[in-house]
């Protein structure tokens, strides 16, 4: 292979190799997944990650305002000997690394510190925009005029802001009933092709992965490797705000694990590149409703194994649910999966990180959603399953009170406004008959609006009872 990127089949006994044009979502030869592999050696990097912070000053150039293009020798798949492949950006990845004193206090980081990484500044209001920037860039080097993806919300609207940007035709694949307003309202405004199939997103997935082959669309899915280049970028940019420190931890939600599968890439490539001198730890926080990699690692004790995945044990947990009839079921949607497709690399990121799998209640996310909010920023529901799994972690004296702890945001609070607007207003047993929730507890941050004649003296007799 004369380039210095190509693809390769993450199995050890395979390790096929591929070309970079190559349009795959899975190994040809052995079906497994396929990485962006480099040929470093062959490549220009960067001796110190500072480096990077010379594109600052010229950031009215598109690709070094970029979030993701400005990290772009760590990505290096799009340059060709002869050309200089166009890359793609819509300004995504200007996100903010907030440091929240209150909120870590809360959950019980005395000494240490919490930060949130808010990807849900992106364009399309979502962590995607990161992967979709370098998938539609790949999209472009091979010709492709038709984009498809199958959803819980943000990919859609994250591919769809894109292929409208692009003049790319998007369809989407959603499961009826199963998206939050404000991202189904983002997929149908930017002209995508949008089939509500009668299913849930693991029917999705599949349906979208045999159309694609079929149809020779061109999927958007994380099952492409290109996706989880771009998504590399958060974690550079985590350690960019924190003056290139290692943190000790860094926390997300899991669903179809693409991000805890890049950040892993992320950081096994910055330690072979000798950039970093040690890895943080990765935690991925499942819904309790959609919990598969919980199961299959904290009850089955699946791993890594250095490639040699025990497959059957995952076949005969599928088999389960199936046999059962279990579908995933949580009120964060966008985690709403119980067959994540990038199972192994996540795995492959958990032995390489030291990192551990923990399940939240969704009473839980629903809570830590209202404070995330309180004190910041607001999440979407599945983000704040990443702040409910560190105080879980915290609580288990795991991440110790003085670490420092990143928890990533992957969502925009305006995605999914039902929920807050139901959490917030409905009294408790209406809540828990409408949502199946707090059936046993009331809220703990519910803050319900009142009511008030259009008369001055009753509101100023309210706000007299209400002053600090
Ligand atoms: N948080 C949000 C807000 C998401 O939209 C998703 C995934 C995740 C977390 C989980 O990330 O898949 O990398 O583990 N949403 C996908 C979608 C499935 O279709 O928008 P992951």
């Amino acid at each position: 292979m004369g380039e210095w990127a190509f693809q390769r089949c993450i199995h050890p006994d395979c390790a096929a190799t591929f070309d970079i044009d190559a349009v795959l979502t899975a190994c040809p030869k052995c079906g497994d997944l396929l990485d962006v592999a480099y040929d470093w050696d062959r490549l220009e990097t960067p001796a110190r990650l500072s480096w990077f912070e010379e594109r600052w000053a010229r950031r009215t150039r598109p690709l070094d305002f970029s979030g993701v293009w400005r990290f772009r020798e760590l990505l290096a798949f799009a340059r060709t000997k002869t050309t200089e492949m166009p890359l793609v950006t819509v300004g995504e990845g200007q996100t903010l690394l907030y440091h929240n004193v209150r909120l870590g206090r809360e959950i019980g980081l005395s000494g240490g510190q919490l930060h949130l990484q808010y990807e849900g500044f992106n364009p399309s209001g979502s962590f995607k925009d990161n992967g979709m920037a370098a998938a539609f860039t790949h999209a472009r080097m091979a010709g492709a005029t038709r984009a498809a993806c199958a959803s819980t919300g943000n990919t859609s609207a994250s591919m769809a802001l894109y292929a409208a940007a692009l003049g790319m035709k998007a369809v989407i694949f959603i499961g009826s009933g199963k998206i939050a307003y404000g991202k189904l309202a983002q997929a149908l405004d930017s002209g995508g092709l949008t089939l509500q199939i009668r299913g849930d997103f693991d029917d999705a997935m599949r349906l979208v992965q045999e159309a694609s082959t079929r149809l020779g669309l061109y999927l958007m899915n994380s099952v492409n490797p290109f996706r989880l280049e771009g998504q590399k970028t958060i974690m550079y940019r985590v350690l960019e705000a924190l003056g290139w420190e290692v943190p000790d931890w860094i926390v997300v939600p899991g669903g179809n694990l693409g991000n805890s599968s890049a950040f892993g890439k992320a950081f096994i490539e910055l330690a072979h590149l000798g950039l970093i001198d040690r890895l943080p730890r990765i935690a991925v926080i499942n819904s309790t409703g959609a919990r598969t990699l919980s199961a299959l690692v904290n009850d089955g004790g699946l791993s890594w194994n250095a490639g040699h995945v025990d497959e059957e044990a995952v076949s005969r947990y599928y088999g389960r649910l199936d046999r059962d009839g279990l579908r995933a079921h949580t009120l964060a949607s966008a985690i709403e999966i119980n067959r994540p497709v990038n199972l192994k690399k996540c795995l492959r990121a958990l032995e390489a990180t030291d990192g551990v799998v923990r399940e939240v209640p969704d009473e839980e996310i629903a809570d830590m959603k209202a404070l995330v909010a309180r004190s910041g920023p607001g999440c979407e529901p599945a983000s704040a399953a990443s702040v409910a799994g560190a105080r879980l972690l915290i609580d288990e004296g795991l991440i110790s009170s003085s670490d420092r702890v990143v928890c990533v945001i992957t969502g925009n609070v305006l995605k999914d406004p039902d929920l807050p607007v139901k959490y917030n207003s409905l009294p408790a047993a209406e809540l828990a008959g409408q949502l199946g929730l707090f059936t046993d507890r009331p809220p703990r941050w519910q803050n319900l609006p009142v009511e008030v004649e259009a008369d001055l003296e009753e509101i100023v007799e309210v706000l007299e009872g209400d002053a600090p």
